[in-house]
C-alpha cells in the first residue's frame, strides 16, 4: 500500500455547477468553499501531511473584474472566519503564488501564515496566483542571480515548494483533462486521478475512493 504524504487538487468545475443550478458562477464558488472545509477535515482524518489546493491561477486573471473580487472576498471571508479554527487543529498555510494582491489582502495573507507556522499535523499550500511556468523562470532567475549551478537539488530549492515533498497524487474535479499549470515540474511523478465531479459536488467518499485508489497503484518510477 502506497503510503500518502502529499495530496494536490486543482479544484474545477464551481462556475459550471452555479449555471447548472439555474444561479451564477459566483454561487458555485460559494458552494465550493464547503467542499474545501470538508476536504481538509477529511486529510486530517487520513493523517495527510500536505494539501496543496488550486485556488486561483496566473491565467484566472483573465476573468470578468466581478468574478475575480469575488473569489478574493471569498479567500479573505474564509481566512478571517476559518484561521483561528485552522489553528486548533495543529494546521499550518502556507501561500504559494506571487503576491501582488491589495495591501489588505497581502497583510490578512501574512498574518494567517505566521499564526499558523509552527503547526505540524498538516499543511495546507494554497496557490493563489500560481503559475507554474512564472515559477519555474523565477527559479532560474534564482540559479542565476546565486550563481548556482543547474541542476535538479538547485532547481527544486528555487521553486516556491522547495520545502516540500512532490505530491503523491493529484486530483483534478470538473471533468476536464488538464494541468492548466499547475506544478508542472512537480508532478512529474504523480499519480493523476482526473474526476467528472464537479467541485461542488466532491465528497468526503469521491476523496476516500481516490485515496483508496491511489494507495492500491503500483508506482513504478521507471522501474519494473
Ligand atoms: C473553480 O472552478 C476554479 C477557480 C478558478 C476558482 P471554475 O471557476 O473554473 O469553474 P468552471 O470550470 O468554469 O466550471
Ligand atoms: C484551473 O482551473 C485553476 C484553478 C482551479 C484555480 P481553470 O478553470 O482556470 O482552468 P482552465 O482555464 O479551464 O484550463
Ligand atoms: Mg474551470
Amino acid at each position: 500500500m502506497n503510503p500518502i504524504n502529499h495530496v494536490a487538487i486543482i479544484m474545477d468545475g464551481n462556475g459550471r455547477w452555479g449555471l447548472k443550478k439555474k444561479k451564477s458562477r459566483n454561487f458555485g464558488h460559494e458552494k465550493g468553499l464547503l467542499t474545501v472545509e470538508k476536504i481538509i477535515k477529511e486529510s486530517l482524518k487520513n493523517k495527510i501531511k500536505y494539501l496543496t489546493l488550486f485556488a486561483f491561477s496566473t491565467e484566472n486573471w483573465k476573468r470578468p473584474k466581478y468574478e475575480i473580487s469575488f473569489l478574493f472576498s471569498l479567500l479573505e471571508k474564509f481566512l478571517k472566519e476559518k484561521i483561528n479554527d485552522l489553528n486548533k487543529n495543529n494546521i499550518k498555510l502556507k501561500i504559494i503564488g506571487k503576491r501582488n494582491f491589495s495591501k489588505r489582502l497581502n497583510k490578512i495573507l501574512y498574518i494567517s501564515e505566521k499564526k499558523t507556522i509552527e503547526n505540524k499535523k498538516l499543511q495546507i499550500n494554497l496557490a493563489l496566483n500560481y503559475g507554474s511556468k512564472s515559477e519555474l523562470v523565477y527559479a532560474f532567475k534564482g540559479l542565476k542571480k546565486k550563481k548556482q549551478r543547474i541542476n535538479e537539488t538547485n532547481i527544486k530549492k528555487n521553486l516556491e515548494t522547495s520545502n516540500i515533498p512532490d505530491p503523491d497524487l493529484l486530483i483534478r474535479t470538473g471533468n476536464t483533462n488538464r494541468l492548466s499549470n499547475f506544478l508542472l515540474w512537480q508532478l512529474a511523478y504523480s499519480e493523476i486521478f482526473f474526476e467528472k465531479k464537479l467541485w461542488p459536488d466532491f465528497n468526503e467518499k469521491d476523496y476516500n475512493k481516490v485515496l483508496k485508489k491511489f494507495k492500491k497503484t503500483k508506482r513504478n518510477f521507471g522501474n519494473i
